[in-house]
């Protein structure tokens, strides 16, 4: 995994995947799926809806730390599994066969398996709206894998793979952050 400039993981999130959420409550590593999260600026700052109905809510709440860990499209049955059973009784990396690998500045594992690994401190929770406000204090990419297509839930059980990229760099320049 290559560090990816700070400045630049917006544009992981940006684009709407699915996303996995790895959280570490002090005793064991868990990993939830995550599809409802929001880019909120440029620093970069992000939004993911949960709340305590997850058990990694509680890890989110007591270690205010997370990795958001982006899959591609060969890993949707996992995802798909790793939402529909519980760290509370599973140990999810050992079920899925995926591999912890420890970040820099937070407990929360990357995901070795994933195309990218954001470390991220959880600085707001709003419990009205259980909105959980993350800022990204360190990104990942994998450079070297075949696969790089992430996937996007539509919300009724299917989802849509990443196709063409268009080029409008020019047209947006005075909307684009300097260096992106
Ligand atoms: C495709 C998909 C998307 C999901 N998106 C969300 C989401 O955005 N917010 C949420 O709270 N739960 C979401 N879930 C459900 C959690 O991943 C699920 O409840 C998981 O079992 C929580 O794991 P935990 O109990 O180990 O924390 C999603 C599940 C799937 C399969």
């Amino acid at each position: 995994m290559r560090s990816l400039k700070l400045s630049k993981a917006f544009t992981l999130i940006e684009p709407g995947p699915v996303v996995l959420v790895t959280t570490h409550d002090g005793k064991q590593n868990n990993i939830m799926t995550i599809s409802w999260t929001m880019v909120m600026d440029f620093t970069p700052k992000f939004a993911i809806t949960t709340g305590a109905w997850n058990y990694s809510f509680r890890a989110l709440k007591k270690t205010r730390e997370c990795v958001i860990a982006i899959p591609t499209v060969d890993m949707l049955d996992k995802v798909l599994g790793i939402g529909i059973c519980s760290g509370a009784d599973t140990d999810k990396f050992t079920r899925f066969g995926l591999t912890a690998v420890p970040g820099k500045l937070v407990k929360a594992p990357l995901i070795k398996e994933c195309l990218a690994n954001i470390e991220c401190r959880v600085i707001d929770i709003v419990r009205k709206h259980d909105i959980v406000v993350l800022e990204a204090v360190a990104a990942y990419v994998d450079t070297t894998r075949k696969e790089m297509r992430t996937v996007h839930a539509v919300g009724d059980g299917t989802f849509i793979v990443d196709g063409r990229t268009l080029d409008r760099r020019k047209l947006m320049s005075s909307k684009l952050p300097a260096g992106v």
